[in-house]
Parts: structure tokens; sequence; C-alpha cells
């Protein structure tokens, strides 16, 4: 099963992906853990491109390109193979960034984008994406706080994030199917046992406490 965290900057997917990914070894599932861009070698070089301060001159066509490159490596070398056997992949961020962020953020057309996401994936689509959805401002603030990585990407303006921030809402309410929203603006323990309960109903365990 193929599972995708997505929602804005300090939305914390990637402080409670670990713990969620520990309590489903805990229920006896196998799962391996994965960020996007990155998971590979290759791709992690494609990330370190894509969040180096240096590279002002990045154009938008490259970037996105060098998003989709890093995510095919990502799904050739790692997730197909993986989907074979019974893992769970958990995935911080996959193709719906790419959809918010350059479709709805920096308004890409979203038909075009869709068409190099299914080249790039070879269509491979998650069972299930959640989306840690939270206040634009709150989010950077907490970004900020944490002193964490703070990068060439997180530099755009807060109007950007509120355009990225609908175009989540719009994505989850087109395939309600495919998307689960977790309250990402509550205290850590509570979103890890929001973030349990939508993974056991999936999974079909009993409820976790
Ligand atoms: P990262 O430091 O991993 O941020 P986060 O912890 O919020 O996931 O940086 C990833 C950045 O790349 C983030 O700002 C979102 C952006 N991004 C895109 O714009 N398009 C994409 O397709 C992906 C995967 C990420």
């Amino acid at each position: 099963m193929f599972i995708t965290l997505e929602g804005p900057e300090g939305s914390g997917k990637s402080s409670q992906l670990p713990e969620l990914a520990l309590w489903l070894r805990q229920q006896g599932f196998q799962v391996h853990t994965t960020r996007e861009p990155g998971g590979t070698e290759i791709s992690d070089q494609i990330r370190a491109i894509l969040g180096d301060l240096a590279n002002t001159a990045m154009k938008p066509r490259t970037e996105i390109l060098l998003f989709l490159a890093a995510r095919a490596q990502l799904v050739e070398e790692v997730m197909r193979p993986l989907l074979l056997t019974n893992t769970i992949i958990l995935c911080d961020r996959y193709a719906d960034s790419t959809l918010a962020y350059q479709g709805y953020g920096h308004g890409v057309p979203l038909d075009t984008l869709r068409q190099l996401l299914d080249f790039a994936t070879g269509g491979l689509q998650p069972d299930l994406t959640i989306l840690f959805d939270l206040d634009v401002e709150i989010g950077l603030n907490r970004r900020k706080n944490s002193g964490g990585e703070w990068n060439r990407l997180d530099a755009y303006a807060l109007a950007f994030h509120q355009r990225v921030r609908k175009g989540y809402l719009a994505l989850a309410a087109e395939e309600p199917q495919r998307w689960k929203i977790v309250n990402a603006d509550q205290p850590f323990n509570k979103v890890q046992l929001d973030l349990r309960q939508v993974l056991a109903k999936t999974l079909s365990l009993s409820n976790p406490v």
C-alpha cells in the first residue's frame, strides 16, 4: 500500500511520519519511509540542487523537471519493487505537492502538470493521501521558530503559500475517496492519534488509543 503525507510548510508531516511508521511496525506491518524530493542517491542529489540557495537563476520549468526527475527515479528504483512485496510505503510529499506548489502556487496549468506527472511516475498513484491542514501563517512561523531547513523553496511570499493551501483543499475535494484531511493545528499527540485513526480505518485495524 502506498500512502502519502501532504501539506503546507510547517504542517508537521516530517515529525509525525517516524512515529506513525513505528506504530505501524508495532501493528506487524512492514513499512518503508521516504520523502520527496529524495529517497534515492540520485534523487537526493537532485534535492540538493533544488534546495541550493545559490541557484537563484533556476527557471520554473527547470524546477518542475527536477522535481519530476527525482520522483521518476524514486518510483522505479524504490517504490515499484517495494509495492510488489507486502510493504506499506509512507512518503513525505509526492505528485500532489507538484500540483499544489507548481500548479496552484505558481500557476502552471494543471493539465500540463498532470501529463508530465503521468510520464514521470508511469501513473503510480497513492492509495491514500493525508492532508495536514493548517493556517499558512501558523505553519510558516513554526518553521522559522524550529530553526529547521529554511531554504530557497521557503522564501516565497505568504500569498503563494495561501494558494498552495487552497490548492490542496481543492485536490482533496476532487478525490475525497483518496484524501483524508487531518487538522494539523493541534498538539503533536492529538495529530498523531488522528493519523492513527485514519490508518486504522484504511487498514481495518481496531481503533488506536
Ligand atoms: P522540504 O524541506 O522537504 O519541506 P517540507 O518539510 O515542508 O516537506 O522541502 C520541500 C519543498 O519543496 C517544499 O517547499 C515543497 C516543495 N515541493 C514542490 O514545490 N514541488 C514538489 O513536487 C515537491 C515534492 C516539493
